[in-house]
């Protein structure tokens, strides 16, 4: 078995741990909101037709932690997305902190080395690590003006690579490249694909969006919708035609 392989068949026994079990659980709901009480609000909203939340940056600096109890508690999982890139050794301790916090999955800028410490610190944790390859706001252009000689596509993909060779359980990529990583990165990795966009929704920032079913056909095992969910007129609506669009794709 090839180190690559080798690395990948590790790699699978854990990510199978955080694999979805339903076309529901493959819909995460990212809280970008300002203030724990909006957060509060659009979960008690979303209810049943929501199983897994993404606490990133906006609602971390605004309180957004305390609301990990309490989600757990309501069988609800977190994937605490931090995106973390430091020294070995605070990667290692963040992660550490990470899992303390009762998070499901949290997320590494797919750097070699930050990967391999946030893997060996985890050890057997019960938290899934997902390498971010090139964030979906980025195309060409930005790589370019950010120094990057490689294109999105070869970027993710040499990122795919190592984040399978650190041992990490999946990725964050644009749906649009998640065909692409599969081929190169095996088929045991998890794809976490955000700039989903329902066929005719705003893309925002977005510059690498997909539908949500043309997402699933592409090969993601979860998909991360934010505005389409928390700004629509009715959110628990909005999330049940993404679920049904999800599960006639599977
Ligand atoms: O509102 P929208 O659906 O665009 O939200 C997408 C979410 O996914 C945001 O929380 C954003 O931080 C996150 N994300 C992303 N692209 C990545 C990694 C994470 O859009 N590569």
């Amino acid at each position: 078995m090839s180190e690559l392989n080798m690395a990948t068949s590790m790699a699978a026994g854990a990510a199978d741990r955080f694999r979805p079990r339903d076309a529901r659980d493959r819909c995460i709901v990212a809280l970008d909101l300002p203030n724990v009480g909006a957060a509060q609000a659009l979960v008690s909203d979303l209810g049943e037709a929501v199983t897994i939340y993404k606490i990133g940056m906006q609602l971390v600096f605004a309180g957004g932690l305390d609301l990990i109890a309490p989600l757990n508690a309501a069988g609800k999982r977190v994937f605490l997305d931090m995106k973390l890139l430091d020294i070995d050794n605070t990667v290692a301790h963040g992660v550490e902190s990470i899992a303390g916090l009762g998070a499901t999955f949290t997320t590494i800028h797919a750097y070699p080395k930050a990967m391999r410490a946030a893997v060996k610190a985890r050890g057997a944790l019960p938290l899934g690590l997902l390498g971010v390859t090139v964030l979906t706001s980025m195309d060409d252009d930005d790589l370019s003006a950010a120094g990057y000689r490689s294109d999105v596509s070869s970027l993710v993909a040499s990122r795919a690579l190592d984040a399978a060779d650190a041992g990490m359980d999946g990725l964050v990529c644009s749906a649009r490249e998640a065909a692409q990583v599969r081929r190169a990165a095996g088929p045991d990795l998890l794809l976490v694909t955000p700039g989903i966009r329902p066929a005719g929704a705003d893309a925002g920032d977005q510059k690498r969006t997909l539908t949500p079913g043309a997402a699933i056909a592409n090969g993601s095992d979860y998909l991360v919708v934010g505005r389409p969910i928390a700004a629509a007129d009715a959110p628990a609506r909005a999330a049940e035609t993404i679920i049904a669009e999800i599960e006639a794709a599977l």
